[in-house]
């Protein structure tokens, strides 16, 4: 996968952030650019961002697999047990409230056992983290309904942030 893959993708936003987004691997803008999500579902995101007062630089965003799959393939098994002590470690030196993973890929990670489209937009404290799992954006862009879903999940991040100790 790193042979096939332009760059890393590792992160990008504020080390001193209270939210981390985790999405799921970098895509084609990705690979080029070397930053997560500044293709369509990352200006999606963006726009998201903005509708709660928050920029970019406020939050840390980063992706479970961070070498972009081969033509744009689902990560494998494999693929997102390799990343994921990278991605605790990035986790320990942020030491963010509040997780938000995006999509399956990088809550199944995280957060084993649960679905998707039962436990989006409801927080869940694990091994003492505070997560809060939501549709991923680019599933979300061109579906009429779970796009307004994700916009209502998204807008209780606030109330959220706010409830934890
Ligand atoms: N989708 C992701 O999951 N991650 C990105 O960085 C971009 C799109």
């Amino acid at each position: 996968m790193a042979q096939e893959a332009t760059q890393l993708v590792f992160g990008d936003g504020s080390p001193d952030a209270d939210i981390v987004f985790i999405g799921e691997a970098p895509g084609k803008n990705e690979d080029e650019q070397g930053k997560p999500f500044v293709g369509a579902a990352g200006k999606f995101l963006n726009e998201m961002l903005a509708g709660i007062g928050l920029k970019r630089e406020d939050v840390y965003i980063t992706n479970i697999v961070k070498y972009r799959p081969p033509n744009n393939r689902d990560p494998l098994p494999d693929e997102k047990t390799a990343f994921l002590p990278f991605l605790h470690s990035q986790l320990e030196v942020i030491k963010p409230k509040l997780v938000i993973t995006l999509g399956r890929h990088s809550m199944d990670s995280l957060l084993p056992g649960l679905q998707i489209s039962k436990c989006h937009g409801q927080p869940k404290r694990y091994k003492g983290q505070v997560y809060l799992p939501l549709f991923h954006p680019a599933a979300a862009l061109y579906n009429g309904g779970m796009r307004q879903t994700l916009i209502d999940d998204f807008a209780s991040i606030p109330r959220v942030l706010d409830a934890i100790q």
